[in-house]
């Protein structure tokens, strides 16, 4: 049975990186996969959280994968903290986790930056957490954007590393599913950076809580170069914001880069905006409407969570008993 497991973290607005490189791809998915999604809390507190905001966030990103087309009832959501094999078993993987591993992960050098003394045991450990959510349910496929591919390699190095260590074929080497023509968005200030959460501009991003005002004007607003669209695209190249541009048209309309790229061979930023921006609202108002309904009733929303963590939990819970026997913890 091929299984899917994914995540978000529940730190601020979900935006268009999250929903063009990550859920819309589940969506699809989720029809030929049993799949697991997460709303990872656990990593979300290695960097500061208010406990009230975090609260809302976790409510905020369930009701944002309804609202977006994943069916809780064929699907399994839940909250991290609610499962505790994921802790458990990150234990176990982190025993058999070289530092020499940990020490390339280019996400904990961006974010520990210059203070690289003073960032948290659980920043450094985030991946080994990573890698235990996915093997606490033998995941085989896990659907990401780019920016989480080396999490991945090492949760693969991690899997192999236990089967080794053990002489088992237990756990499957998860696949990344990294797909579409937005696996990278870009902020819209910014061509050359990653359309984030933290970035402090919120006219960096497009979130999905943002109202069609507000995404006209941000797309209005967005950095651009002082040429005309070009006519292919090779012409896309040092390019970044219309490279960018372009490609969220493409990913929000379901169509092939170069396509688009023909469509608008020529015309001004201007024209185009107004197209792409059109099309943004159309694709995300309704999903705003929907996470506006489910979000005014946050005991469905707990419902929908606390049914997933049974489910969850009940897989996790039996894979970590045979890990532990293979391990050779004794169950006296
Ligand atoms: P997170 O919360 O940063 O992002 C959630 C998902 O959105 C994708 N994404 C983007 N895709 C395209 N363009 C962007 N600008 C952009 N920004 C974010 C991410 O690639 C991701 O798929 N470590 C993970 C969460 C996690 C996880 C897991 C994922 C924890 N455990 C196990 C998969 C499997 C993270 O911080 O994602």
């Amino acid at each position: 049975m091929n299984r899917i497991f994914s995540g978000i973290q529940p730190t601020g607005n979900l935006h268009l990186g999250n929903y063009l490189g990550a859920i819309r791809n589940w969506v699809k998915l989720q029809k030929d996969y049993e799949c697991v999604f997460c709303i990872v809390d656990l990593h979300a507190i290695t960097l500061p959280q208010d406990p009230a905001e975090l609260r809302k966030s976790t409510r905020e990103v369930t009701a944002a994968y309804i609202a977006c087309g994943i069916d809780p009832d064929a699907c399994t959501i839940f909250n991290q903290s609610t499962v505790s094999a994921h802790t458990e078993l990150a234990w176990t993987l982190g025993c058999l986790t070289p530092l020499g591993w940990l020490n390339r992960m280019t996400q904990f050098k961006d974010k520990a930056g210059k203070h690289r003394e003073n960032a948290g045991l659980g920043l450094y450990a985030y991946p080994v957490l990573m890698a235990a959510d996915i093997l606490a349910y033998k995941a085989t496929h896990v659907p990401v954007g780019e920016d989480q591919k080396q999490h991945l390699e090492l949760a693969r190095d991690i899997a192999g590393a236990f089967n080794a260590r053990y002489g088992v074929e237990y756990f499957p080497l998860p696949e990344p599913q990294i797909f579409g023509t937005a696996t990278r968005v870009m902020s819209l200030r910014d061509g050359t950076k990653k359309m984030s959460k933290s970035e402090e501009s919120d006219q960096s991003r497009i979130n999905l809580t943002d109202t069609p005002d507000m995404i006209a004007q941000k797309i209005k607003r967005a950095k651009t170069d002082p040429h005309n669209l070009p006519d292919s695209v090779e012409g896309l190249k040092d390019r970044p914001e219309a490279d960018n541009l372009l490609g969220i048209y493409a990913a929000l309309s379901d169509r092939a880069l170069d396509d688009v790229v023909a469509e608008f061979a020529g015309k001004q930023f201007s024209e185009f905006k107004g197209k792409l921006s059109d099309l943004a609202v159309a694709t995300l108002s309704p999903i705003t409407a929907e996470m506006n309904r489910l979000m005014a009733d946050p005991g469905a929303i707990d419902a929908v969570l606390r049914r997933g963590a049974e489910r969850a939990g009940g897989m996790a819970k039996r894979h970590l008993a045979e890990i532990y026997d293979i391990v050779g913890f004794l169950r006296p």
